[in-house]
Parts: structure tokens; C-alpha cells; sequence
């Protein structure tokens, strides 16, 4: 069968390509770098024959509140377009699990966005659903700085490795579409603070984790739920003890 991988060149994209290929299947890697543009249509016909499924692990190259809902929309619209044209009979989508929930965040309102369209289009689909990566942990200080500190939430919080989230994606390439959503999570919960201030302290990284009730995740507030996955979720297999001692704890570090 062939796959056609948006977004192929990615953290997620480019371990999904080898699983997919591993279990016999022909997927294809699709980026700007490879000359396919699902913002502006280039290449988009041409990759998408002959293509069974579409796997969108797209993310937007600008993260402002209106760089990322144009791209979420133009990208999906696009997408959906030619996929309906070339008869492609799965459309699986990488989503954030609580996305609805977050939508005082832009990035996340672009999310949903990004949900609605697939959910509202012709083609069969399947929205996974995933907590943040173990990769992203770090990423998350960042983005909660206040007066030189990081504040965030004690609330739960169940990242899950790249790895793992890739497994989840091909799984849902090559079952039938659930039109529907499938949550995907990391196989133990922490706070949210506790697993930042864990992940700095591991990278010699010297500021300080506040545990701060009132603090925004993404510039939304979050709930003790929020980043946990639903009921029956599929969960991954690398805890974080074991991810933090594997080469992609290593190069998540080199580029923090
Ligand atoms: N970070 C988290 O914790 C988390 C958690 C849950 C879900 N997610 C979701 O996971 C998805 C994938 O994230 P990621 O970290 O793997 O992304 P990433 O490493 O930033 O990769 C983004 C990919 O999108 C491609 N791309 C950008 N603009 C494009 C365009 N116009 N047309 C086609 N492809 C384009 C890039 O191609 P080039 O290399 O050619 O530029 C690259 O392959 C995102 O949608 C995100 O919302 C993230």
C-alpha cells in the first residue's frame, strides 16, 4: 500500500516512514525539501497518486496566534482537496490530546481548527491524539518563562516518547479509519512541574521550576485532567527513566 507522509522530513515523520516500510508498505516522504508544499499545492498531485492513506505530521514553520491557524487551515484544506481528487481512502492526522480543551492558546485553537476540517471532509479518517513528547519536555520550560523563572501548573501530565507516537500513527495508517479520535499517552502520569524541573536538572539547565497554580499552559489554562489521556487510550511502552538513557534523549538534549 502506498503512504504518502506529510511532513516525512519531522521528529514523527521520519519514524514513521521506516515502521511503515518495515511492515511492507511504500511510504513516501513529503516536504517542502522534497518539493511538496501542502501550503501552496506544490507537488501535492502528483505525490498523492496512486496513494491508499495520508499521514499528516505537518507542523507550522511560525508559531504566532495567525501564522499557525493559516497554516493549520490552508495546509488541511489543501490536503483534503487533492486526497478526495486522487481517491485516497484514509486521512490520519497527528493532534494534541486536550486540544479542545486549551483553546485559549492560539496554537491550539489552530489545532481544533485543523480537527474540524478533517471531521467536516469527505475522507475517512483518524485524529491521534498525543500527549507532548518526551523531546518536548524541555521545550516546555521555555515557552512558561516569567521574570526569569518557569512557572507552570501542578497539574498531571503524561508525555510520551517520539518513538512511541510514531508506533501509534503507522498502527492508525494501517487499520481502517475510525472517524473518530484515538488518544495516545505515555505510560505514567507525573506533574507537570515535577517532570520539567526533573528534565532541566538533567540537562544542567539552572532555572527554577515554580509550582504555580495560576500558570498558562501554551497561554491557557489547564485543569488536573488536561494532559492525560481519555480511558482507552493507547499507551506507550518507553517510560521516561528508560527514554532519558536512549540516544533520542541525547540529540532531544543537543538541540535544546
Ligand atoms: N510537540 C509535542 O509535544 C506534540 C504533542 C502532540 C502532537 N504534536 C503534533 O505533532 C505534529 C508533528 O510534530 P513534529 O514535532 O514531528 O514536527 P516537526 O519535527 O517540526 O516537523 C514538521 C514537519 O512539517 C513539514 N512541513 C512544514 N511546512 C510544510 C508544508 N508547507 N508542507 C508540507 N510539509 C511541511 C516539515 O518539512 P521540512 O522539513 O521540509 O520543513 C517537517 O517535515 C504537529 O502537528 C504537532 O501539533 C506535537
Amino acid at each position: 500500500m502506498k503512504i504518502l507522509v506529510l511532513g516525512g522530513s519531522g521528529l514523527i515523520g521520519s519514524k514513521v516512514v521506516p515502521i511503515l516500510r518495515e511492515r511492507g508498505h511504500e511510504p513516501v516522504a513529503a516536504s517542502p525539501k522534497s518539493g511538496v508544499n501542502s501550503i501552496t499545492g506544490e507537488g501535492l498531485g502528483e505525490a498523492m497518486k496512486g496513494a491508499s492513506v495520508v499521514v499528516d505530521v505537518t507542523n507550522s514553520p511560525a508559531w504566532e496566534d495567525a501564522a499557525v491557524m493559516s497554516f493549520f487551515e490552508t495546509s488541511t484544506r489543501n490536503l483534503l482537496k487533492y486526497e478526495a481528487a486522487a481517491g485516497v481512502k484514509h486521512h490520519v492526522a497527528l493532534s494534541v490530546v486536550g486540544t479542545d480543551q486549551l483553546l485559549e492558546s492560539g496554537y491550539f485553537r489552530a489545532k481544533m481548527a485543523q480537527e474540524d476540517l478533517i471531521k467536516a471532509g469527505s475522507v475517512p479518517y483518524t485524529i491521534v491524539r498525543a500527549t507532548q513528547f518526551f523531546e518536548f519536555v524541555a521545550g516546555i520550560a521555555d515557552i512558561s518563562v516569567e521574570g526569569g523563572k518557569v512557572h507552570l501548573a501542578p497539574v498531571l501530565f503524561q508525555p510520551i516518547a517520539a518513538d512511541d507516537v510514531a508506533s501509534a500513527v503507522a498502527r492508525a495508517a494501517l487499520e481502517a479509519p475510525v472517524n473518530g479520535t484515538v488518544d495516545v499517552g505515555g505510560p505514567e502520569a507525573f506533574r507537570l512541574d515535577e517532570l520539567v524541573r526533573r528534565r532541566l536538572a538533567q540537562l544542567k539547565d539552572p532555572r527554577e521550576v515554580i509550582a504555580d497554580p495560576n500558570a498558562r499552559y501554551s497561554g491557557a489554562k489547564v485543569s488536573e485532567r488536561t494532559l492525560v489521556p481519555g480511558k482507552n487510550a493507547r499507551l506507550g511502552q518507553t517510560s521516561f527513566e528508560v527514554w532519558v538513557t536512549q540516544p533520542a534523549a541525547k540529540q532531544a538534549a543537543a538541540a535544546h
